[in-house]
């Protein structure tokens, strides 16, 4: 009996030694699991998950317990709820998620309040980086597509005319700000702005293609949310026969999302956008990261560009636990994510350490038909672009 216990004792002083320095850092993810957009937070949520089954060793021991919690609507009000109970009941070191930007402005107080680092992992309204120094994104700002595709519509594409149309909420007004100070930056004029409803509810586009259609400009560049919103949005392009009067759809990526490009069908085929992922992307990173999603999550799953900012948050968020040996301080996590250089599937990736915002390629991308399969081929790529908003001082962004 004895013995035994000696024995027990020693095993339990064995497995307790690395249990005392094993730190299990606490991840709160907040993010759109229910509703139009549940498709979001499965999409970045599959893609942290994967990230951390095949990179457990770089921890070292320690682990990652990631508390989700549904958003459910773009409003910012559940959204602020949720984080502050992350915050206070449940002690999460780290805050990420935030598909929709009013989630991520409204949550930004309490991370400066409660000194909790915040990963953006989708909210793209460019000037959401200046509302904490805790805040730092992983995904990307309006202006990374919008404002060069503003100069590659006016000087490439030989538009002289455009109408905007935008889904009416934060990002949308600043996807059309940008485009605007690009395409009339390169000489351009944009003749119509067309605020096309809000993003809990797809709208029905017709009378905005139709009023596009009347006044014929010579391009339409729209963003509305990817999902639900790009898909009726592209469709009802086909439907109007904007493109028979002679009107080209341009956009940032999010209106050929991956996981709607095949339903998208022929209106989408020639459609020209500027983004940073696709999951046709050849380069072997992202190769490497297609086949691992299709070995997680089955053959007819692909990942799109907020899978690809879930795998990279998901890196970045391992790299902070593992170069702070798992004790998250958040004003040490801001500076070891400041200038954090990744090999992404999207390409080369930073951190920018003055604005705590992605550094990442633009890419000129059109969609083109290969036998019965929609495919994103790569026209041109703008390296190492850093949010234009904040470069170019514009609003809300000189800070
Ligand atoms: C946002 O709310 O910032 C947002 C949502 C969906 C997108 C892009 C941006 O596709």
């Amino acid at each position: 009996m004895r013995l035994l216990h000696t024995v027990l004792g020693a095993a339990v002083l064995a497995l307790a030694v690395p249990a005392a320095h094993a730190a299990n850092v606490k991840v709160g993810v907040v993010m759109t699991y229910s509703g139009v957009n549940a498709e979001y937070g499965d999409q970045i949520t599959r893609a942290m998950e994967l990230y951390l089954k095949l990179n457990q060793k770089e921890l070292g021991g320690h682990t990652i317990e990631l508390i989700k919690r549904d958003s459910k609507n773009p409003g910012g009000a559940v959204a602020k709820t949720l984080v502050q109970e992350l915050v206070t009941r449940d002690k999460v070191d780290i805050l990420t998620g935030f598909v929709f930007s009013p989630n991520a402005i409204a949550s930004a107080p309490i991370a400066t309040q409660a000194k909790v680092p915040m990963l953006i992992m989708n909210a793209g309204t460019a000037w959401i980086t200046t509302l904490s120094p805790y805040i730092a994104r992983v995904s990307f700002s309006m202006w990374h597509a919008a404002y060069p595709m503003g100069g590659y519509a006016a000087k490439t594409l030989g538009c002289k005319t455009a109408a905007v149309g935008y889904t009416d909420y934060p990002p949308g007004k600043d996807s059309l700000e940008a485009f605007k100070m690009g395409f009339e930056g390169a000489g351009g004029k944009v003749t119509d702005e067309i605020p096309m409803g809000n993003p809990a509810q797809v709208p029905d586009f017709t009378p905005f293609m139709q009023r596009v259609k009347d006044n014929k400009p010579d391009c339409f560049y729209v963003f509305v949310p990817a999902g639900p919103h790009a898909a009726a949005m592209v469709k009802t392009y086909g439907d109007v026969g904007l493109r028979a009067a002679g009107v080209r759809l341009i956009g940032p990526l999010d209106i050929i999302q991956d996981t709607k490009l095949q339903s998208m069908g022929d209106p989408a085929v020639g459609l020209v956008t500027m983004g940073h992922y696709a999951a046709d992307y050849d380069n072997p990173v992202n190769k490497a990261f297609v086949k691992a999603w299709h070995e997680a999550y089955g053959a007819n799953s692909t990942p799109d560009f907020m899978a690809a900012a879930g795998w990279d948050g998901m890196a970045a968020i391992v790299h902070v636990v593992k170069t702070l040996n798992g004790k998250i301080d958040a004003d040490k996590a801001m500076q070891v994510l400041a200038g954090w250089k990744f090999d992404s599937p999207r390409g080369p990736i930073m951190i920018d350490p003055q604005t705590r915002d992605i550094v990442m390629n633009a890419h000129v991308q059109r969609v083109v038909k290969k036998g019965d399969r929609l495919m994103v081929e790569v026209l041109d790529v703008i390296p190492a672009v850093k949010d234009p908003c904040k470069e170019l001082k514009v609003g809300k962004c000189a800070q």
